[in-house]
């Protein structure tokens, strides 16, 4: 099959676009790198040994859109804004880019007669107020511009399936950490936000410590509790809603784990595993942070048969390895790359 992968050169989309071509499917992505790195492309393909297609440009350009979906089966739109904290200062931005995003991506697929599509949504179009674990008919009610934003994202899709005959599959992403076993392609994160990624770079001295924003939650240690799936079962979990796109529509699906772990076991966890002792600092909490947020994966679990394989030890593992070996992310100057190391103390 051939599969256009916007966002393809990010931290989700290159493991994507690795496993659609391990899978031996035809692979272009588009991509302005605004967050991506050409060098997660140019990985991909060392790994891989196969060539993916590159138009870069902006997903909300429906020519350039129209352009890189000629003669394509399936889309996989990751392209998109993703912090949360930030789309809570500048919602603009978040609308500008994830909503003028989808309408280019749809008004290039029509163009392109394309009909198919899987989304990149998120455990954030929920809100605070779900019931753990979050099933799929929770209603949605984001905290945030960024989960309105997928929201809305998830609703222009259902009106194309409706009105278009369209198929269409919105995967809402629980915390996605961790990076490829190899650790050659990861999260180019220069100024980290994720849990995880700040853990670790305050592990590899890059920053003083770390602060765990909010202590004070209704959860067994006060601090927020996340379903952690490793971006490795979140590419797996791509191919695995493939044959959903069979019959005209739109469906929404959780992919996590289904197993919580809090803010301070995650951690302890990565101290552990490393050897490293970290000064742990406390801070208050941040806007738009849901408490709690621990998938029901039952859904895709039926629908498709998948099962998130990682555990906790191994998304730390394949992160910590990819850090150790990319603290600059892609930007590491090209000796430190490759470089044999130590991986735990
Ligand atoms: N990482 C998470 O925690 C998380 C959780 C839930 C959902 N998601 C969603 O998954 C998707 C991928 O996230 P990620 O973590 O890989 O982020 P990322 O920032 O690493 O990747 C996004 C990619 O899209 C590209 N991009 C962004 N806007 C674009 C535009 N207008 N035109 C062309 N390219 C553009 C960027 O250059 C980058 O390569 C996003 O849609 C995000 O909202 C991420």
């Amino acid at each position: 099959m051939r599969c256009l992968v916007t966002g393809g050169a990010g931290y989700i989309g290159s493991h994507v676009v690795l496993h659609l071509l391990e899978a031996g499917h035809e692979v272009v992505v588009l991509d302005d790198f605004r967050t991506g790195h050409p060098e997660a492309l140019r990985r991909v393909q060392e790994l891989t040994g196969r060539p993916t297609l590159l138009v870069r440009g902006d997903v909300a350009d429906a020519r350039v859109v129209a352009r890189a979906a000629a003669g394509v089966d399936v889309v996989f739109h990751l392209a998109a804004s993703k912090a949360v904290g930030e789309s809570m200062v500048r919602p603009e931005a978040y609308f500008q880019n994830n909503l003028a995003g989808m309408t280019g991506l749809l008004e290039g697929m029509v163009r392109a007669g394309v009909k198919r599509v899987v989304f990149s949504s998120s455990a954030a179009v929920y809100g605070s107020h779900a019931r753990i674990p979050i099933s799929e008919d929770s209603a949605l009610r984001p905290d945030s511009p960024y989960g309105l934003s997928k929201a809305q994202g998830e609703q222009m899709l259902a009106w194309m399936a409706r009105s278009r005959g369209w198929s269409a599959v919105s995967l809402r992403y629980f915390n996605p950490v961790g990076a490829h076993a190899s650790g050659r392609i990861g999260e180019h994160a220069p100024h980290p936000t994720g849990l995880v990624p700040r853990v670790l770079a305050a592990l590899l001295g890059q920053r003083p410590g770390f602060t765990i924003f909010g202590t004070d939650y209704d959860t067994p240690d006060g601090t927020c509790i996340r379903d952690l799936v490793s971006v490795e079962d979140l590419a797996r979990a791509h191919l695995a809603a493939l044959p959903l796109l069979r019959e005209p529509g739109h469906a929404a699906y959780n992919v996590g784990t289904g197993l919580g772990h809090s803010v301070l076991e995650v951690v302890e966890a990565a101290q552990e595993l490393t050897g490293i002792d970290l000064p742990v600092m406390t801070g208050p909490r941040r806007e738009g942070d849901m408490p709690v947020a621990v998938a029901d994966p039952r859904r895709f679990r039926e629908a498709t048969g998948f099962e998130a394989r990682d555990g906790l030890l191994d998304m730390i593992a394949s992160a910590w390895r990819w850090v150790r070996a990319n603290p600059h992310g892609y930007d590491t100057p090209r000796r430190r790359l490759g470089e044999a190391e130590p991986l735990f103390a």
